[in-house]
């Protein structure tokens, strides 16, 4: 059985003191319910100790934002796999959309740091999908299926069943404007049968993929519904405790 997941993006937001508030409502509300999903997070790095301090039973895993390319040293700035591992975190993000277009982001980039990533231990959410041009011209099965392939198909069929996939199409992120439940399927039993053709049935069916792009309280449980959708990575919506929570609800 693959894992259902539900993960929270932060991206740049909230100052110390309300990350902490969040994260301590997170705490209290998944040390009282029983999900049917497992929760992530994603804060900024600065409040990543922070986090680990808080979700000291693993109620909530988390996870870096991003992650460098290079291992050590004059790298101003930037995050190491031994970093995040030395804080017992349990995984990245890699390849975000507004990595890939504001900071250049590159699939070759984010295939080197799946490799780091898994190789210390962590798991990878590698983020692909398409750009509203890129749909609307029709390409979007190939630019997905190049993403995929260049990223991850490097990887042995154990290395590849650890990673989390998902799905954000770019026009759908920060805009209000969801993929319908049937076009993320569409494109989530796409991916699945990418990898299946690569690395058989059985490994295919392990690996999680989530939907990204708006996913809000109204529209979680319609989308995780869809057969090949095992969850979200969730933006603004996990900034409020109550819509997170909601979200994660959707799984009960
Ligand atoms: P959104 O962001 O839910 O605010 O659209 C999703 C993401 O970027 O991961």
């Amino acid at each position: 059985m693959r894992r259902k997941i539900v993960a929270g993006n932060w991206k740049m937001n909230k100052t110390f003191s309300e990350a902490q508030e969040l994260m301590n409502q997170l705490s209290t509300y998944q040390k009282k319910h029983t999900s049917g999903c497992e929760v992530y997070i994603a804060p900024p790095s600065l409040y990543l100790t922070a986090a680990m301090d808080i979700f000291t039973q693993h109620e909530v895993r988390v996870f870096s934002q991003e992650v460098s390319l290079h291992t050590e040293g004059a790298f101003t700035g930037e995050i190491s796999v031994d970093m995040l591992s030395s804080i017992r975190a349990t995984g990245t993000l890699i390849g975000h959309s507004e990595r890939r277009q504001y900071h250049g982001e590159t699939d070759a980039n984010c295939n080197k740091k799946v490799k780091l990533a898994l190789d210390k231990g962590l798991i990878p959410i590698y983020c692909n999908g398409e750009t509203l041009e890129q749909r609307k011209s029709g390409q979007h099965f190939n630019v997905i299926k190049d993403q995929t392939e260049v990223a991850l198909f490097s990887l042995t069929p154990d290395e590849i069943k650890k990673v989390v996939i998902a799905y954000e199409p770019v026009w759908a992120i920060g805009t209000g404007e969801t993929a319908s439940p049937e076009q993320a399927q569409e494109i989530h039993a796409y991916i699945r049968g990418l990898i299946a053709e690569k690395y058989g049935q059985e490994v295919a069916d392990e690996v999680s993929i989530l939907y990204g792009g708006s996913v809000k309280p109204d529209n979680a449980k319609e989308i995780f519904s869809k057969p090949d959708v095992d969850g979200g990575l969730i933006g603004g919506a996990s900034l409020k405790i109550d819509d997170f929570t909601a979200i994660i609800k959707a799984f009960d």
